[in-house]
């Protein structure tokens, strides 16, 4: 590891056997309730984008609006939330995904982007990337462009990564926990 990424995973809590036994469940609240540690988080996540064109920052709910809202302030831009079914009350684009037992929906509303604006979608974990790759497919449908996918933590073992970079996305992830 870098520093800056074991500075940033002192501040990760790790809670053994949840949501059930054998999950190491890597826990950003500690992260986002420590000053410092947000701050470094959110610095590190801009880093990376210093003369880059982002329009539009984007990101998933909810730990992703966390992190996506510091961001997007940061940047001085706007904040488009990508959430899960039936929250946002405008006319919508829905996309499904996998998850380990079952599926799901994320939706963003159908004037949230413009075409050509370039997008920095934000989360805080990438593991087998089925959720990113959910809003990177609403992003593009609005006709908008995904700049970049940015990542406090990577779970390189689940393949989000890669399966994003076959996407010929542009992947940033500050720090990886492995085995999970
Ligand atoms: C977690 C995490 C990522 C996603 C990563 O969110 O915050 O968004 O899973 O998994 P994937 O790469 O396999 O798709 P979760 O859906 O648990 O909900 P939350 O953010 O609302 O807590
Ligand atoms: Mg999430």
């Amino acid at each position: 590891d870098t520093r800056a990424a074991k500075a940033l995973k002192d501040y990760i809590r790790t809670i053994p056997d949840f949501p059930k036994p054998g999950i190491q469940f890597r826990d950003v609240t500690t992260l986002f309730a420590d000053p410092r540690g947000l701050r470094l988080a959110v610095d590190l996540m801009l880093h990376p984008y210093a003369g880059t064109r982002i329009d539009k920052v984007a990101g998933l709910e909810a730990r992703g609006f966390v992190l996506g809202g510091a961001v997007a302030h940061q940047l001085g831009r706007g904040f488009v939330p990508i959430r899960k079914a039936g929250k946002l009350p405008g006319a919508v684009l829905s996309e499904r995904y996998t998850l380990e037992y079952g599926e799901a929906v994320v939706e963003v509303h159908d004037d949230a982007l413009q075409p050509g604006e370039r997008v920095l979608l934000v989360d805080d974990l990438l593991a087998t990337g089925g959720t990113a790759e959910a809003g990177v497919r609403l992003i593009e449908r609005l006709g908008a462009e995904v700049a970049s996918c940015v990542f406090v933590i990577d779970l390189p073992a689940l393949g989000g990564r890669a399966r994003l970079e076959a996407m010929g996305l542009d992947v940033v992830t500050l720090c990886e926990f492995e085995g999970d």
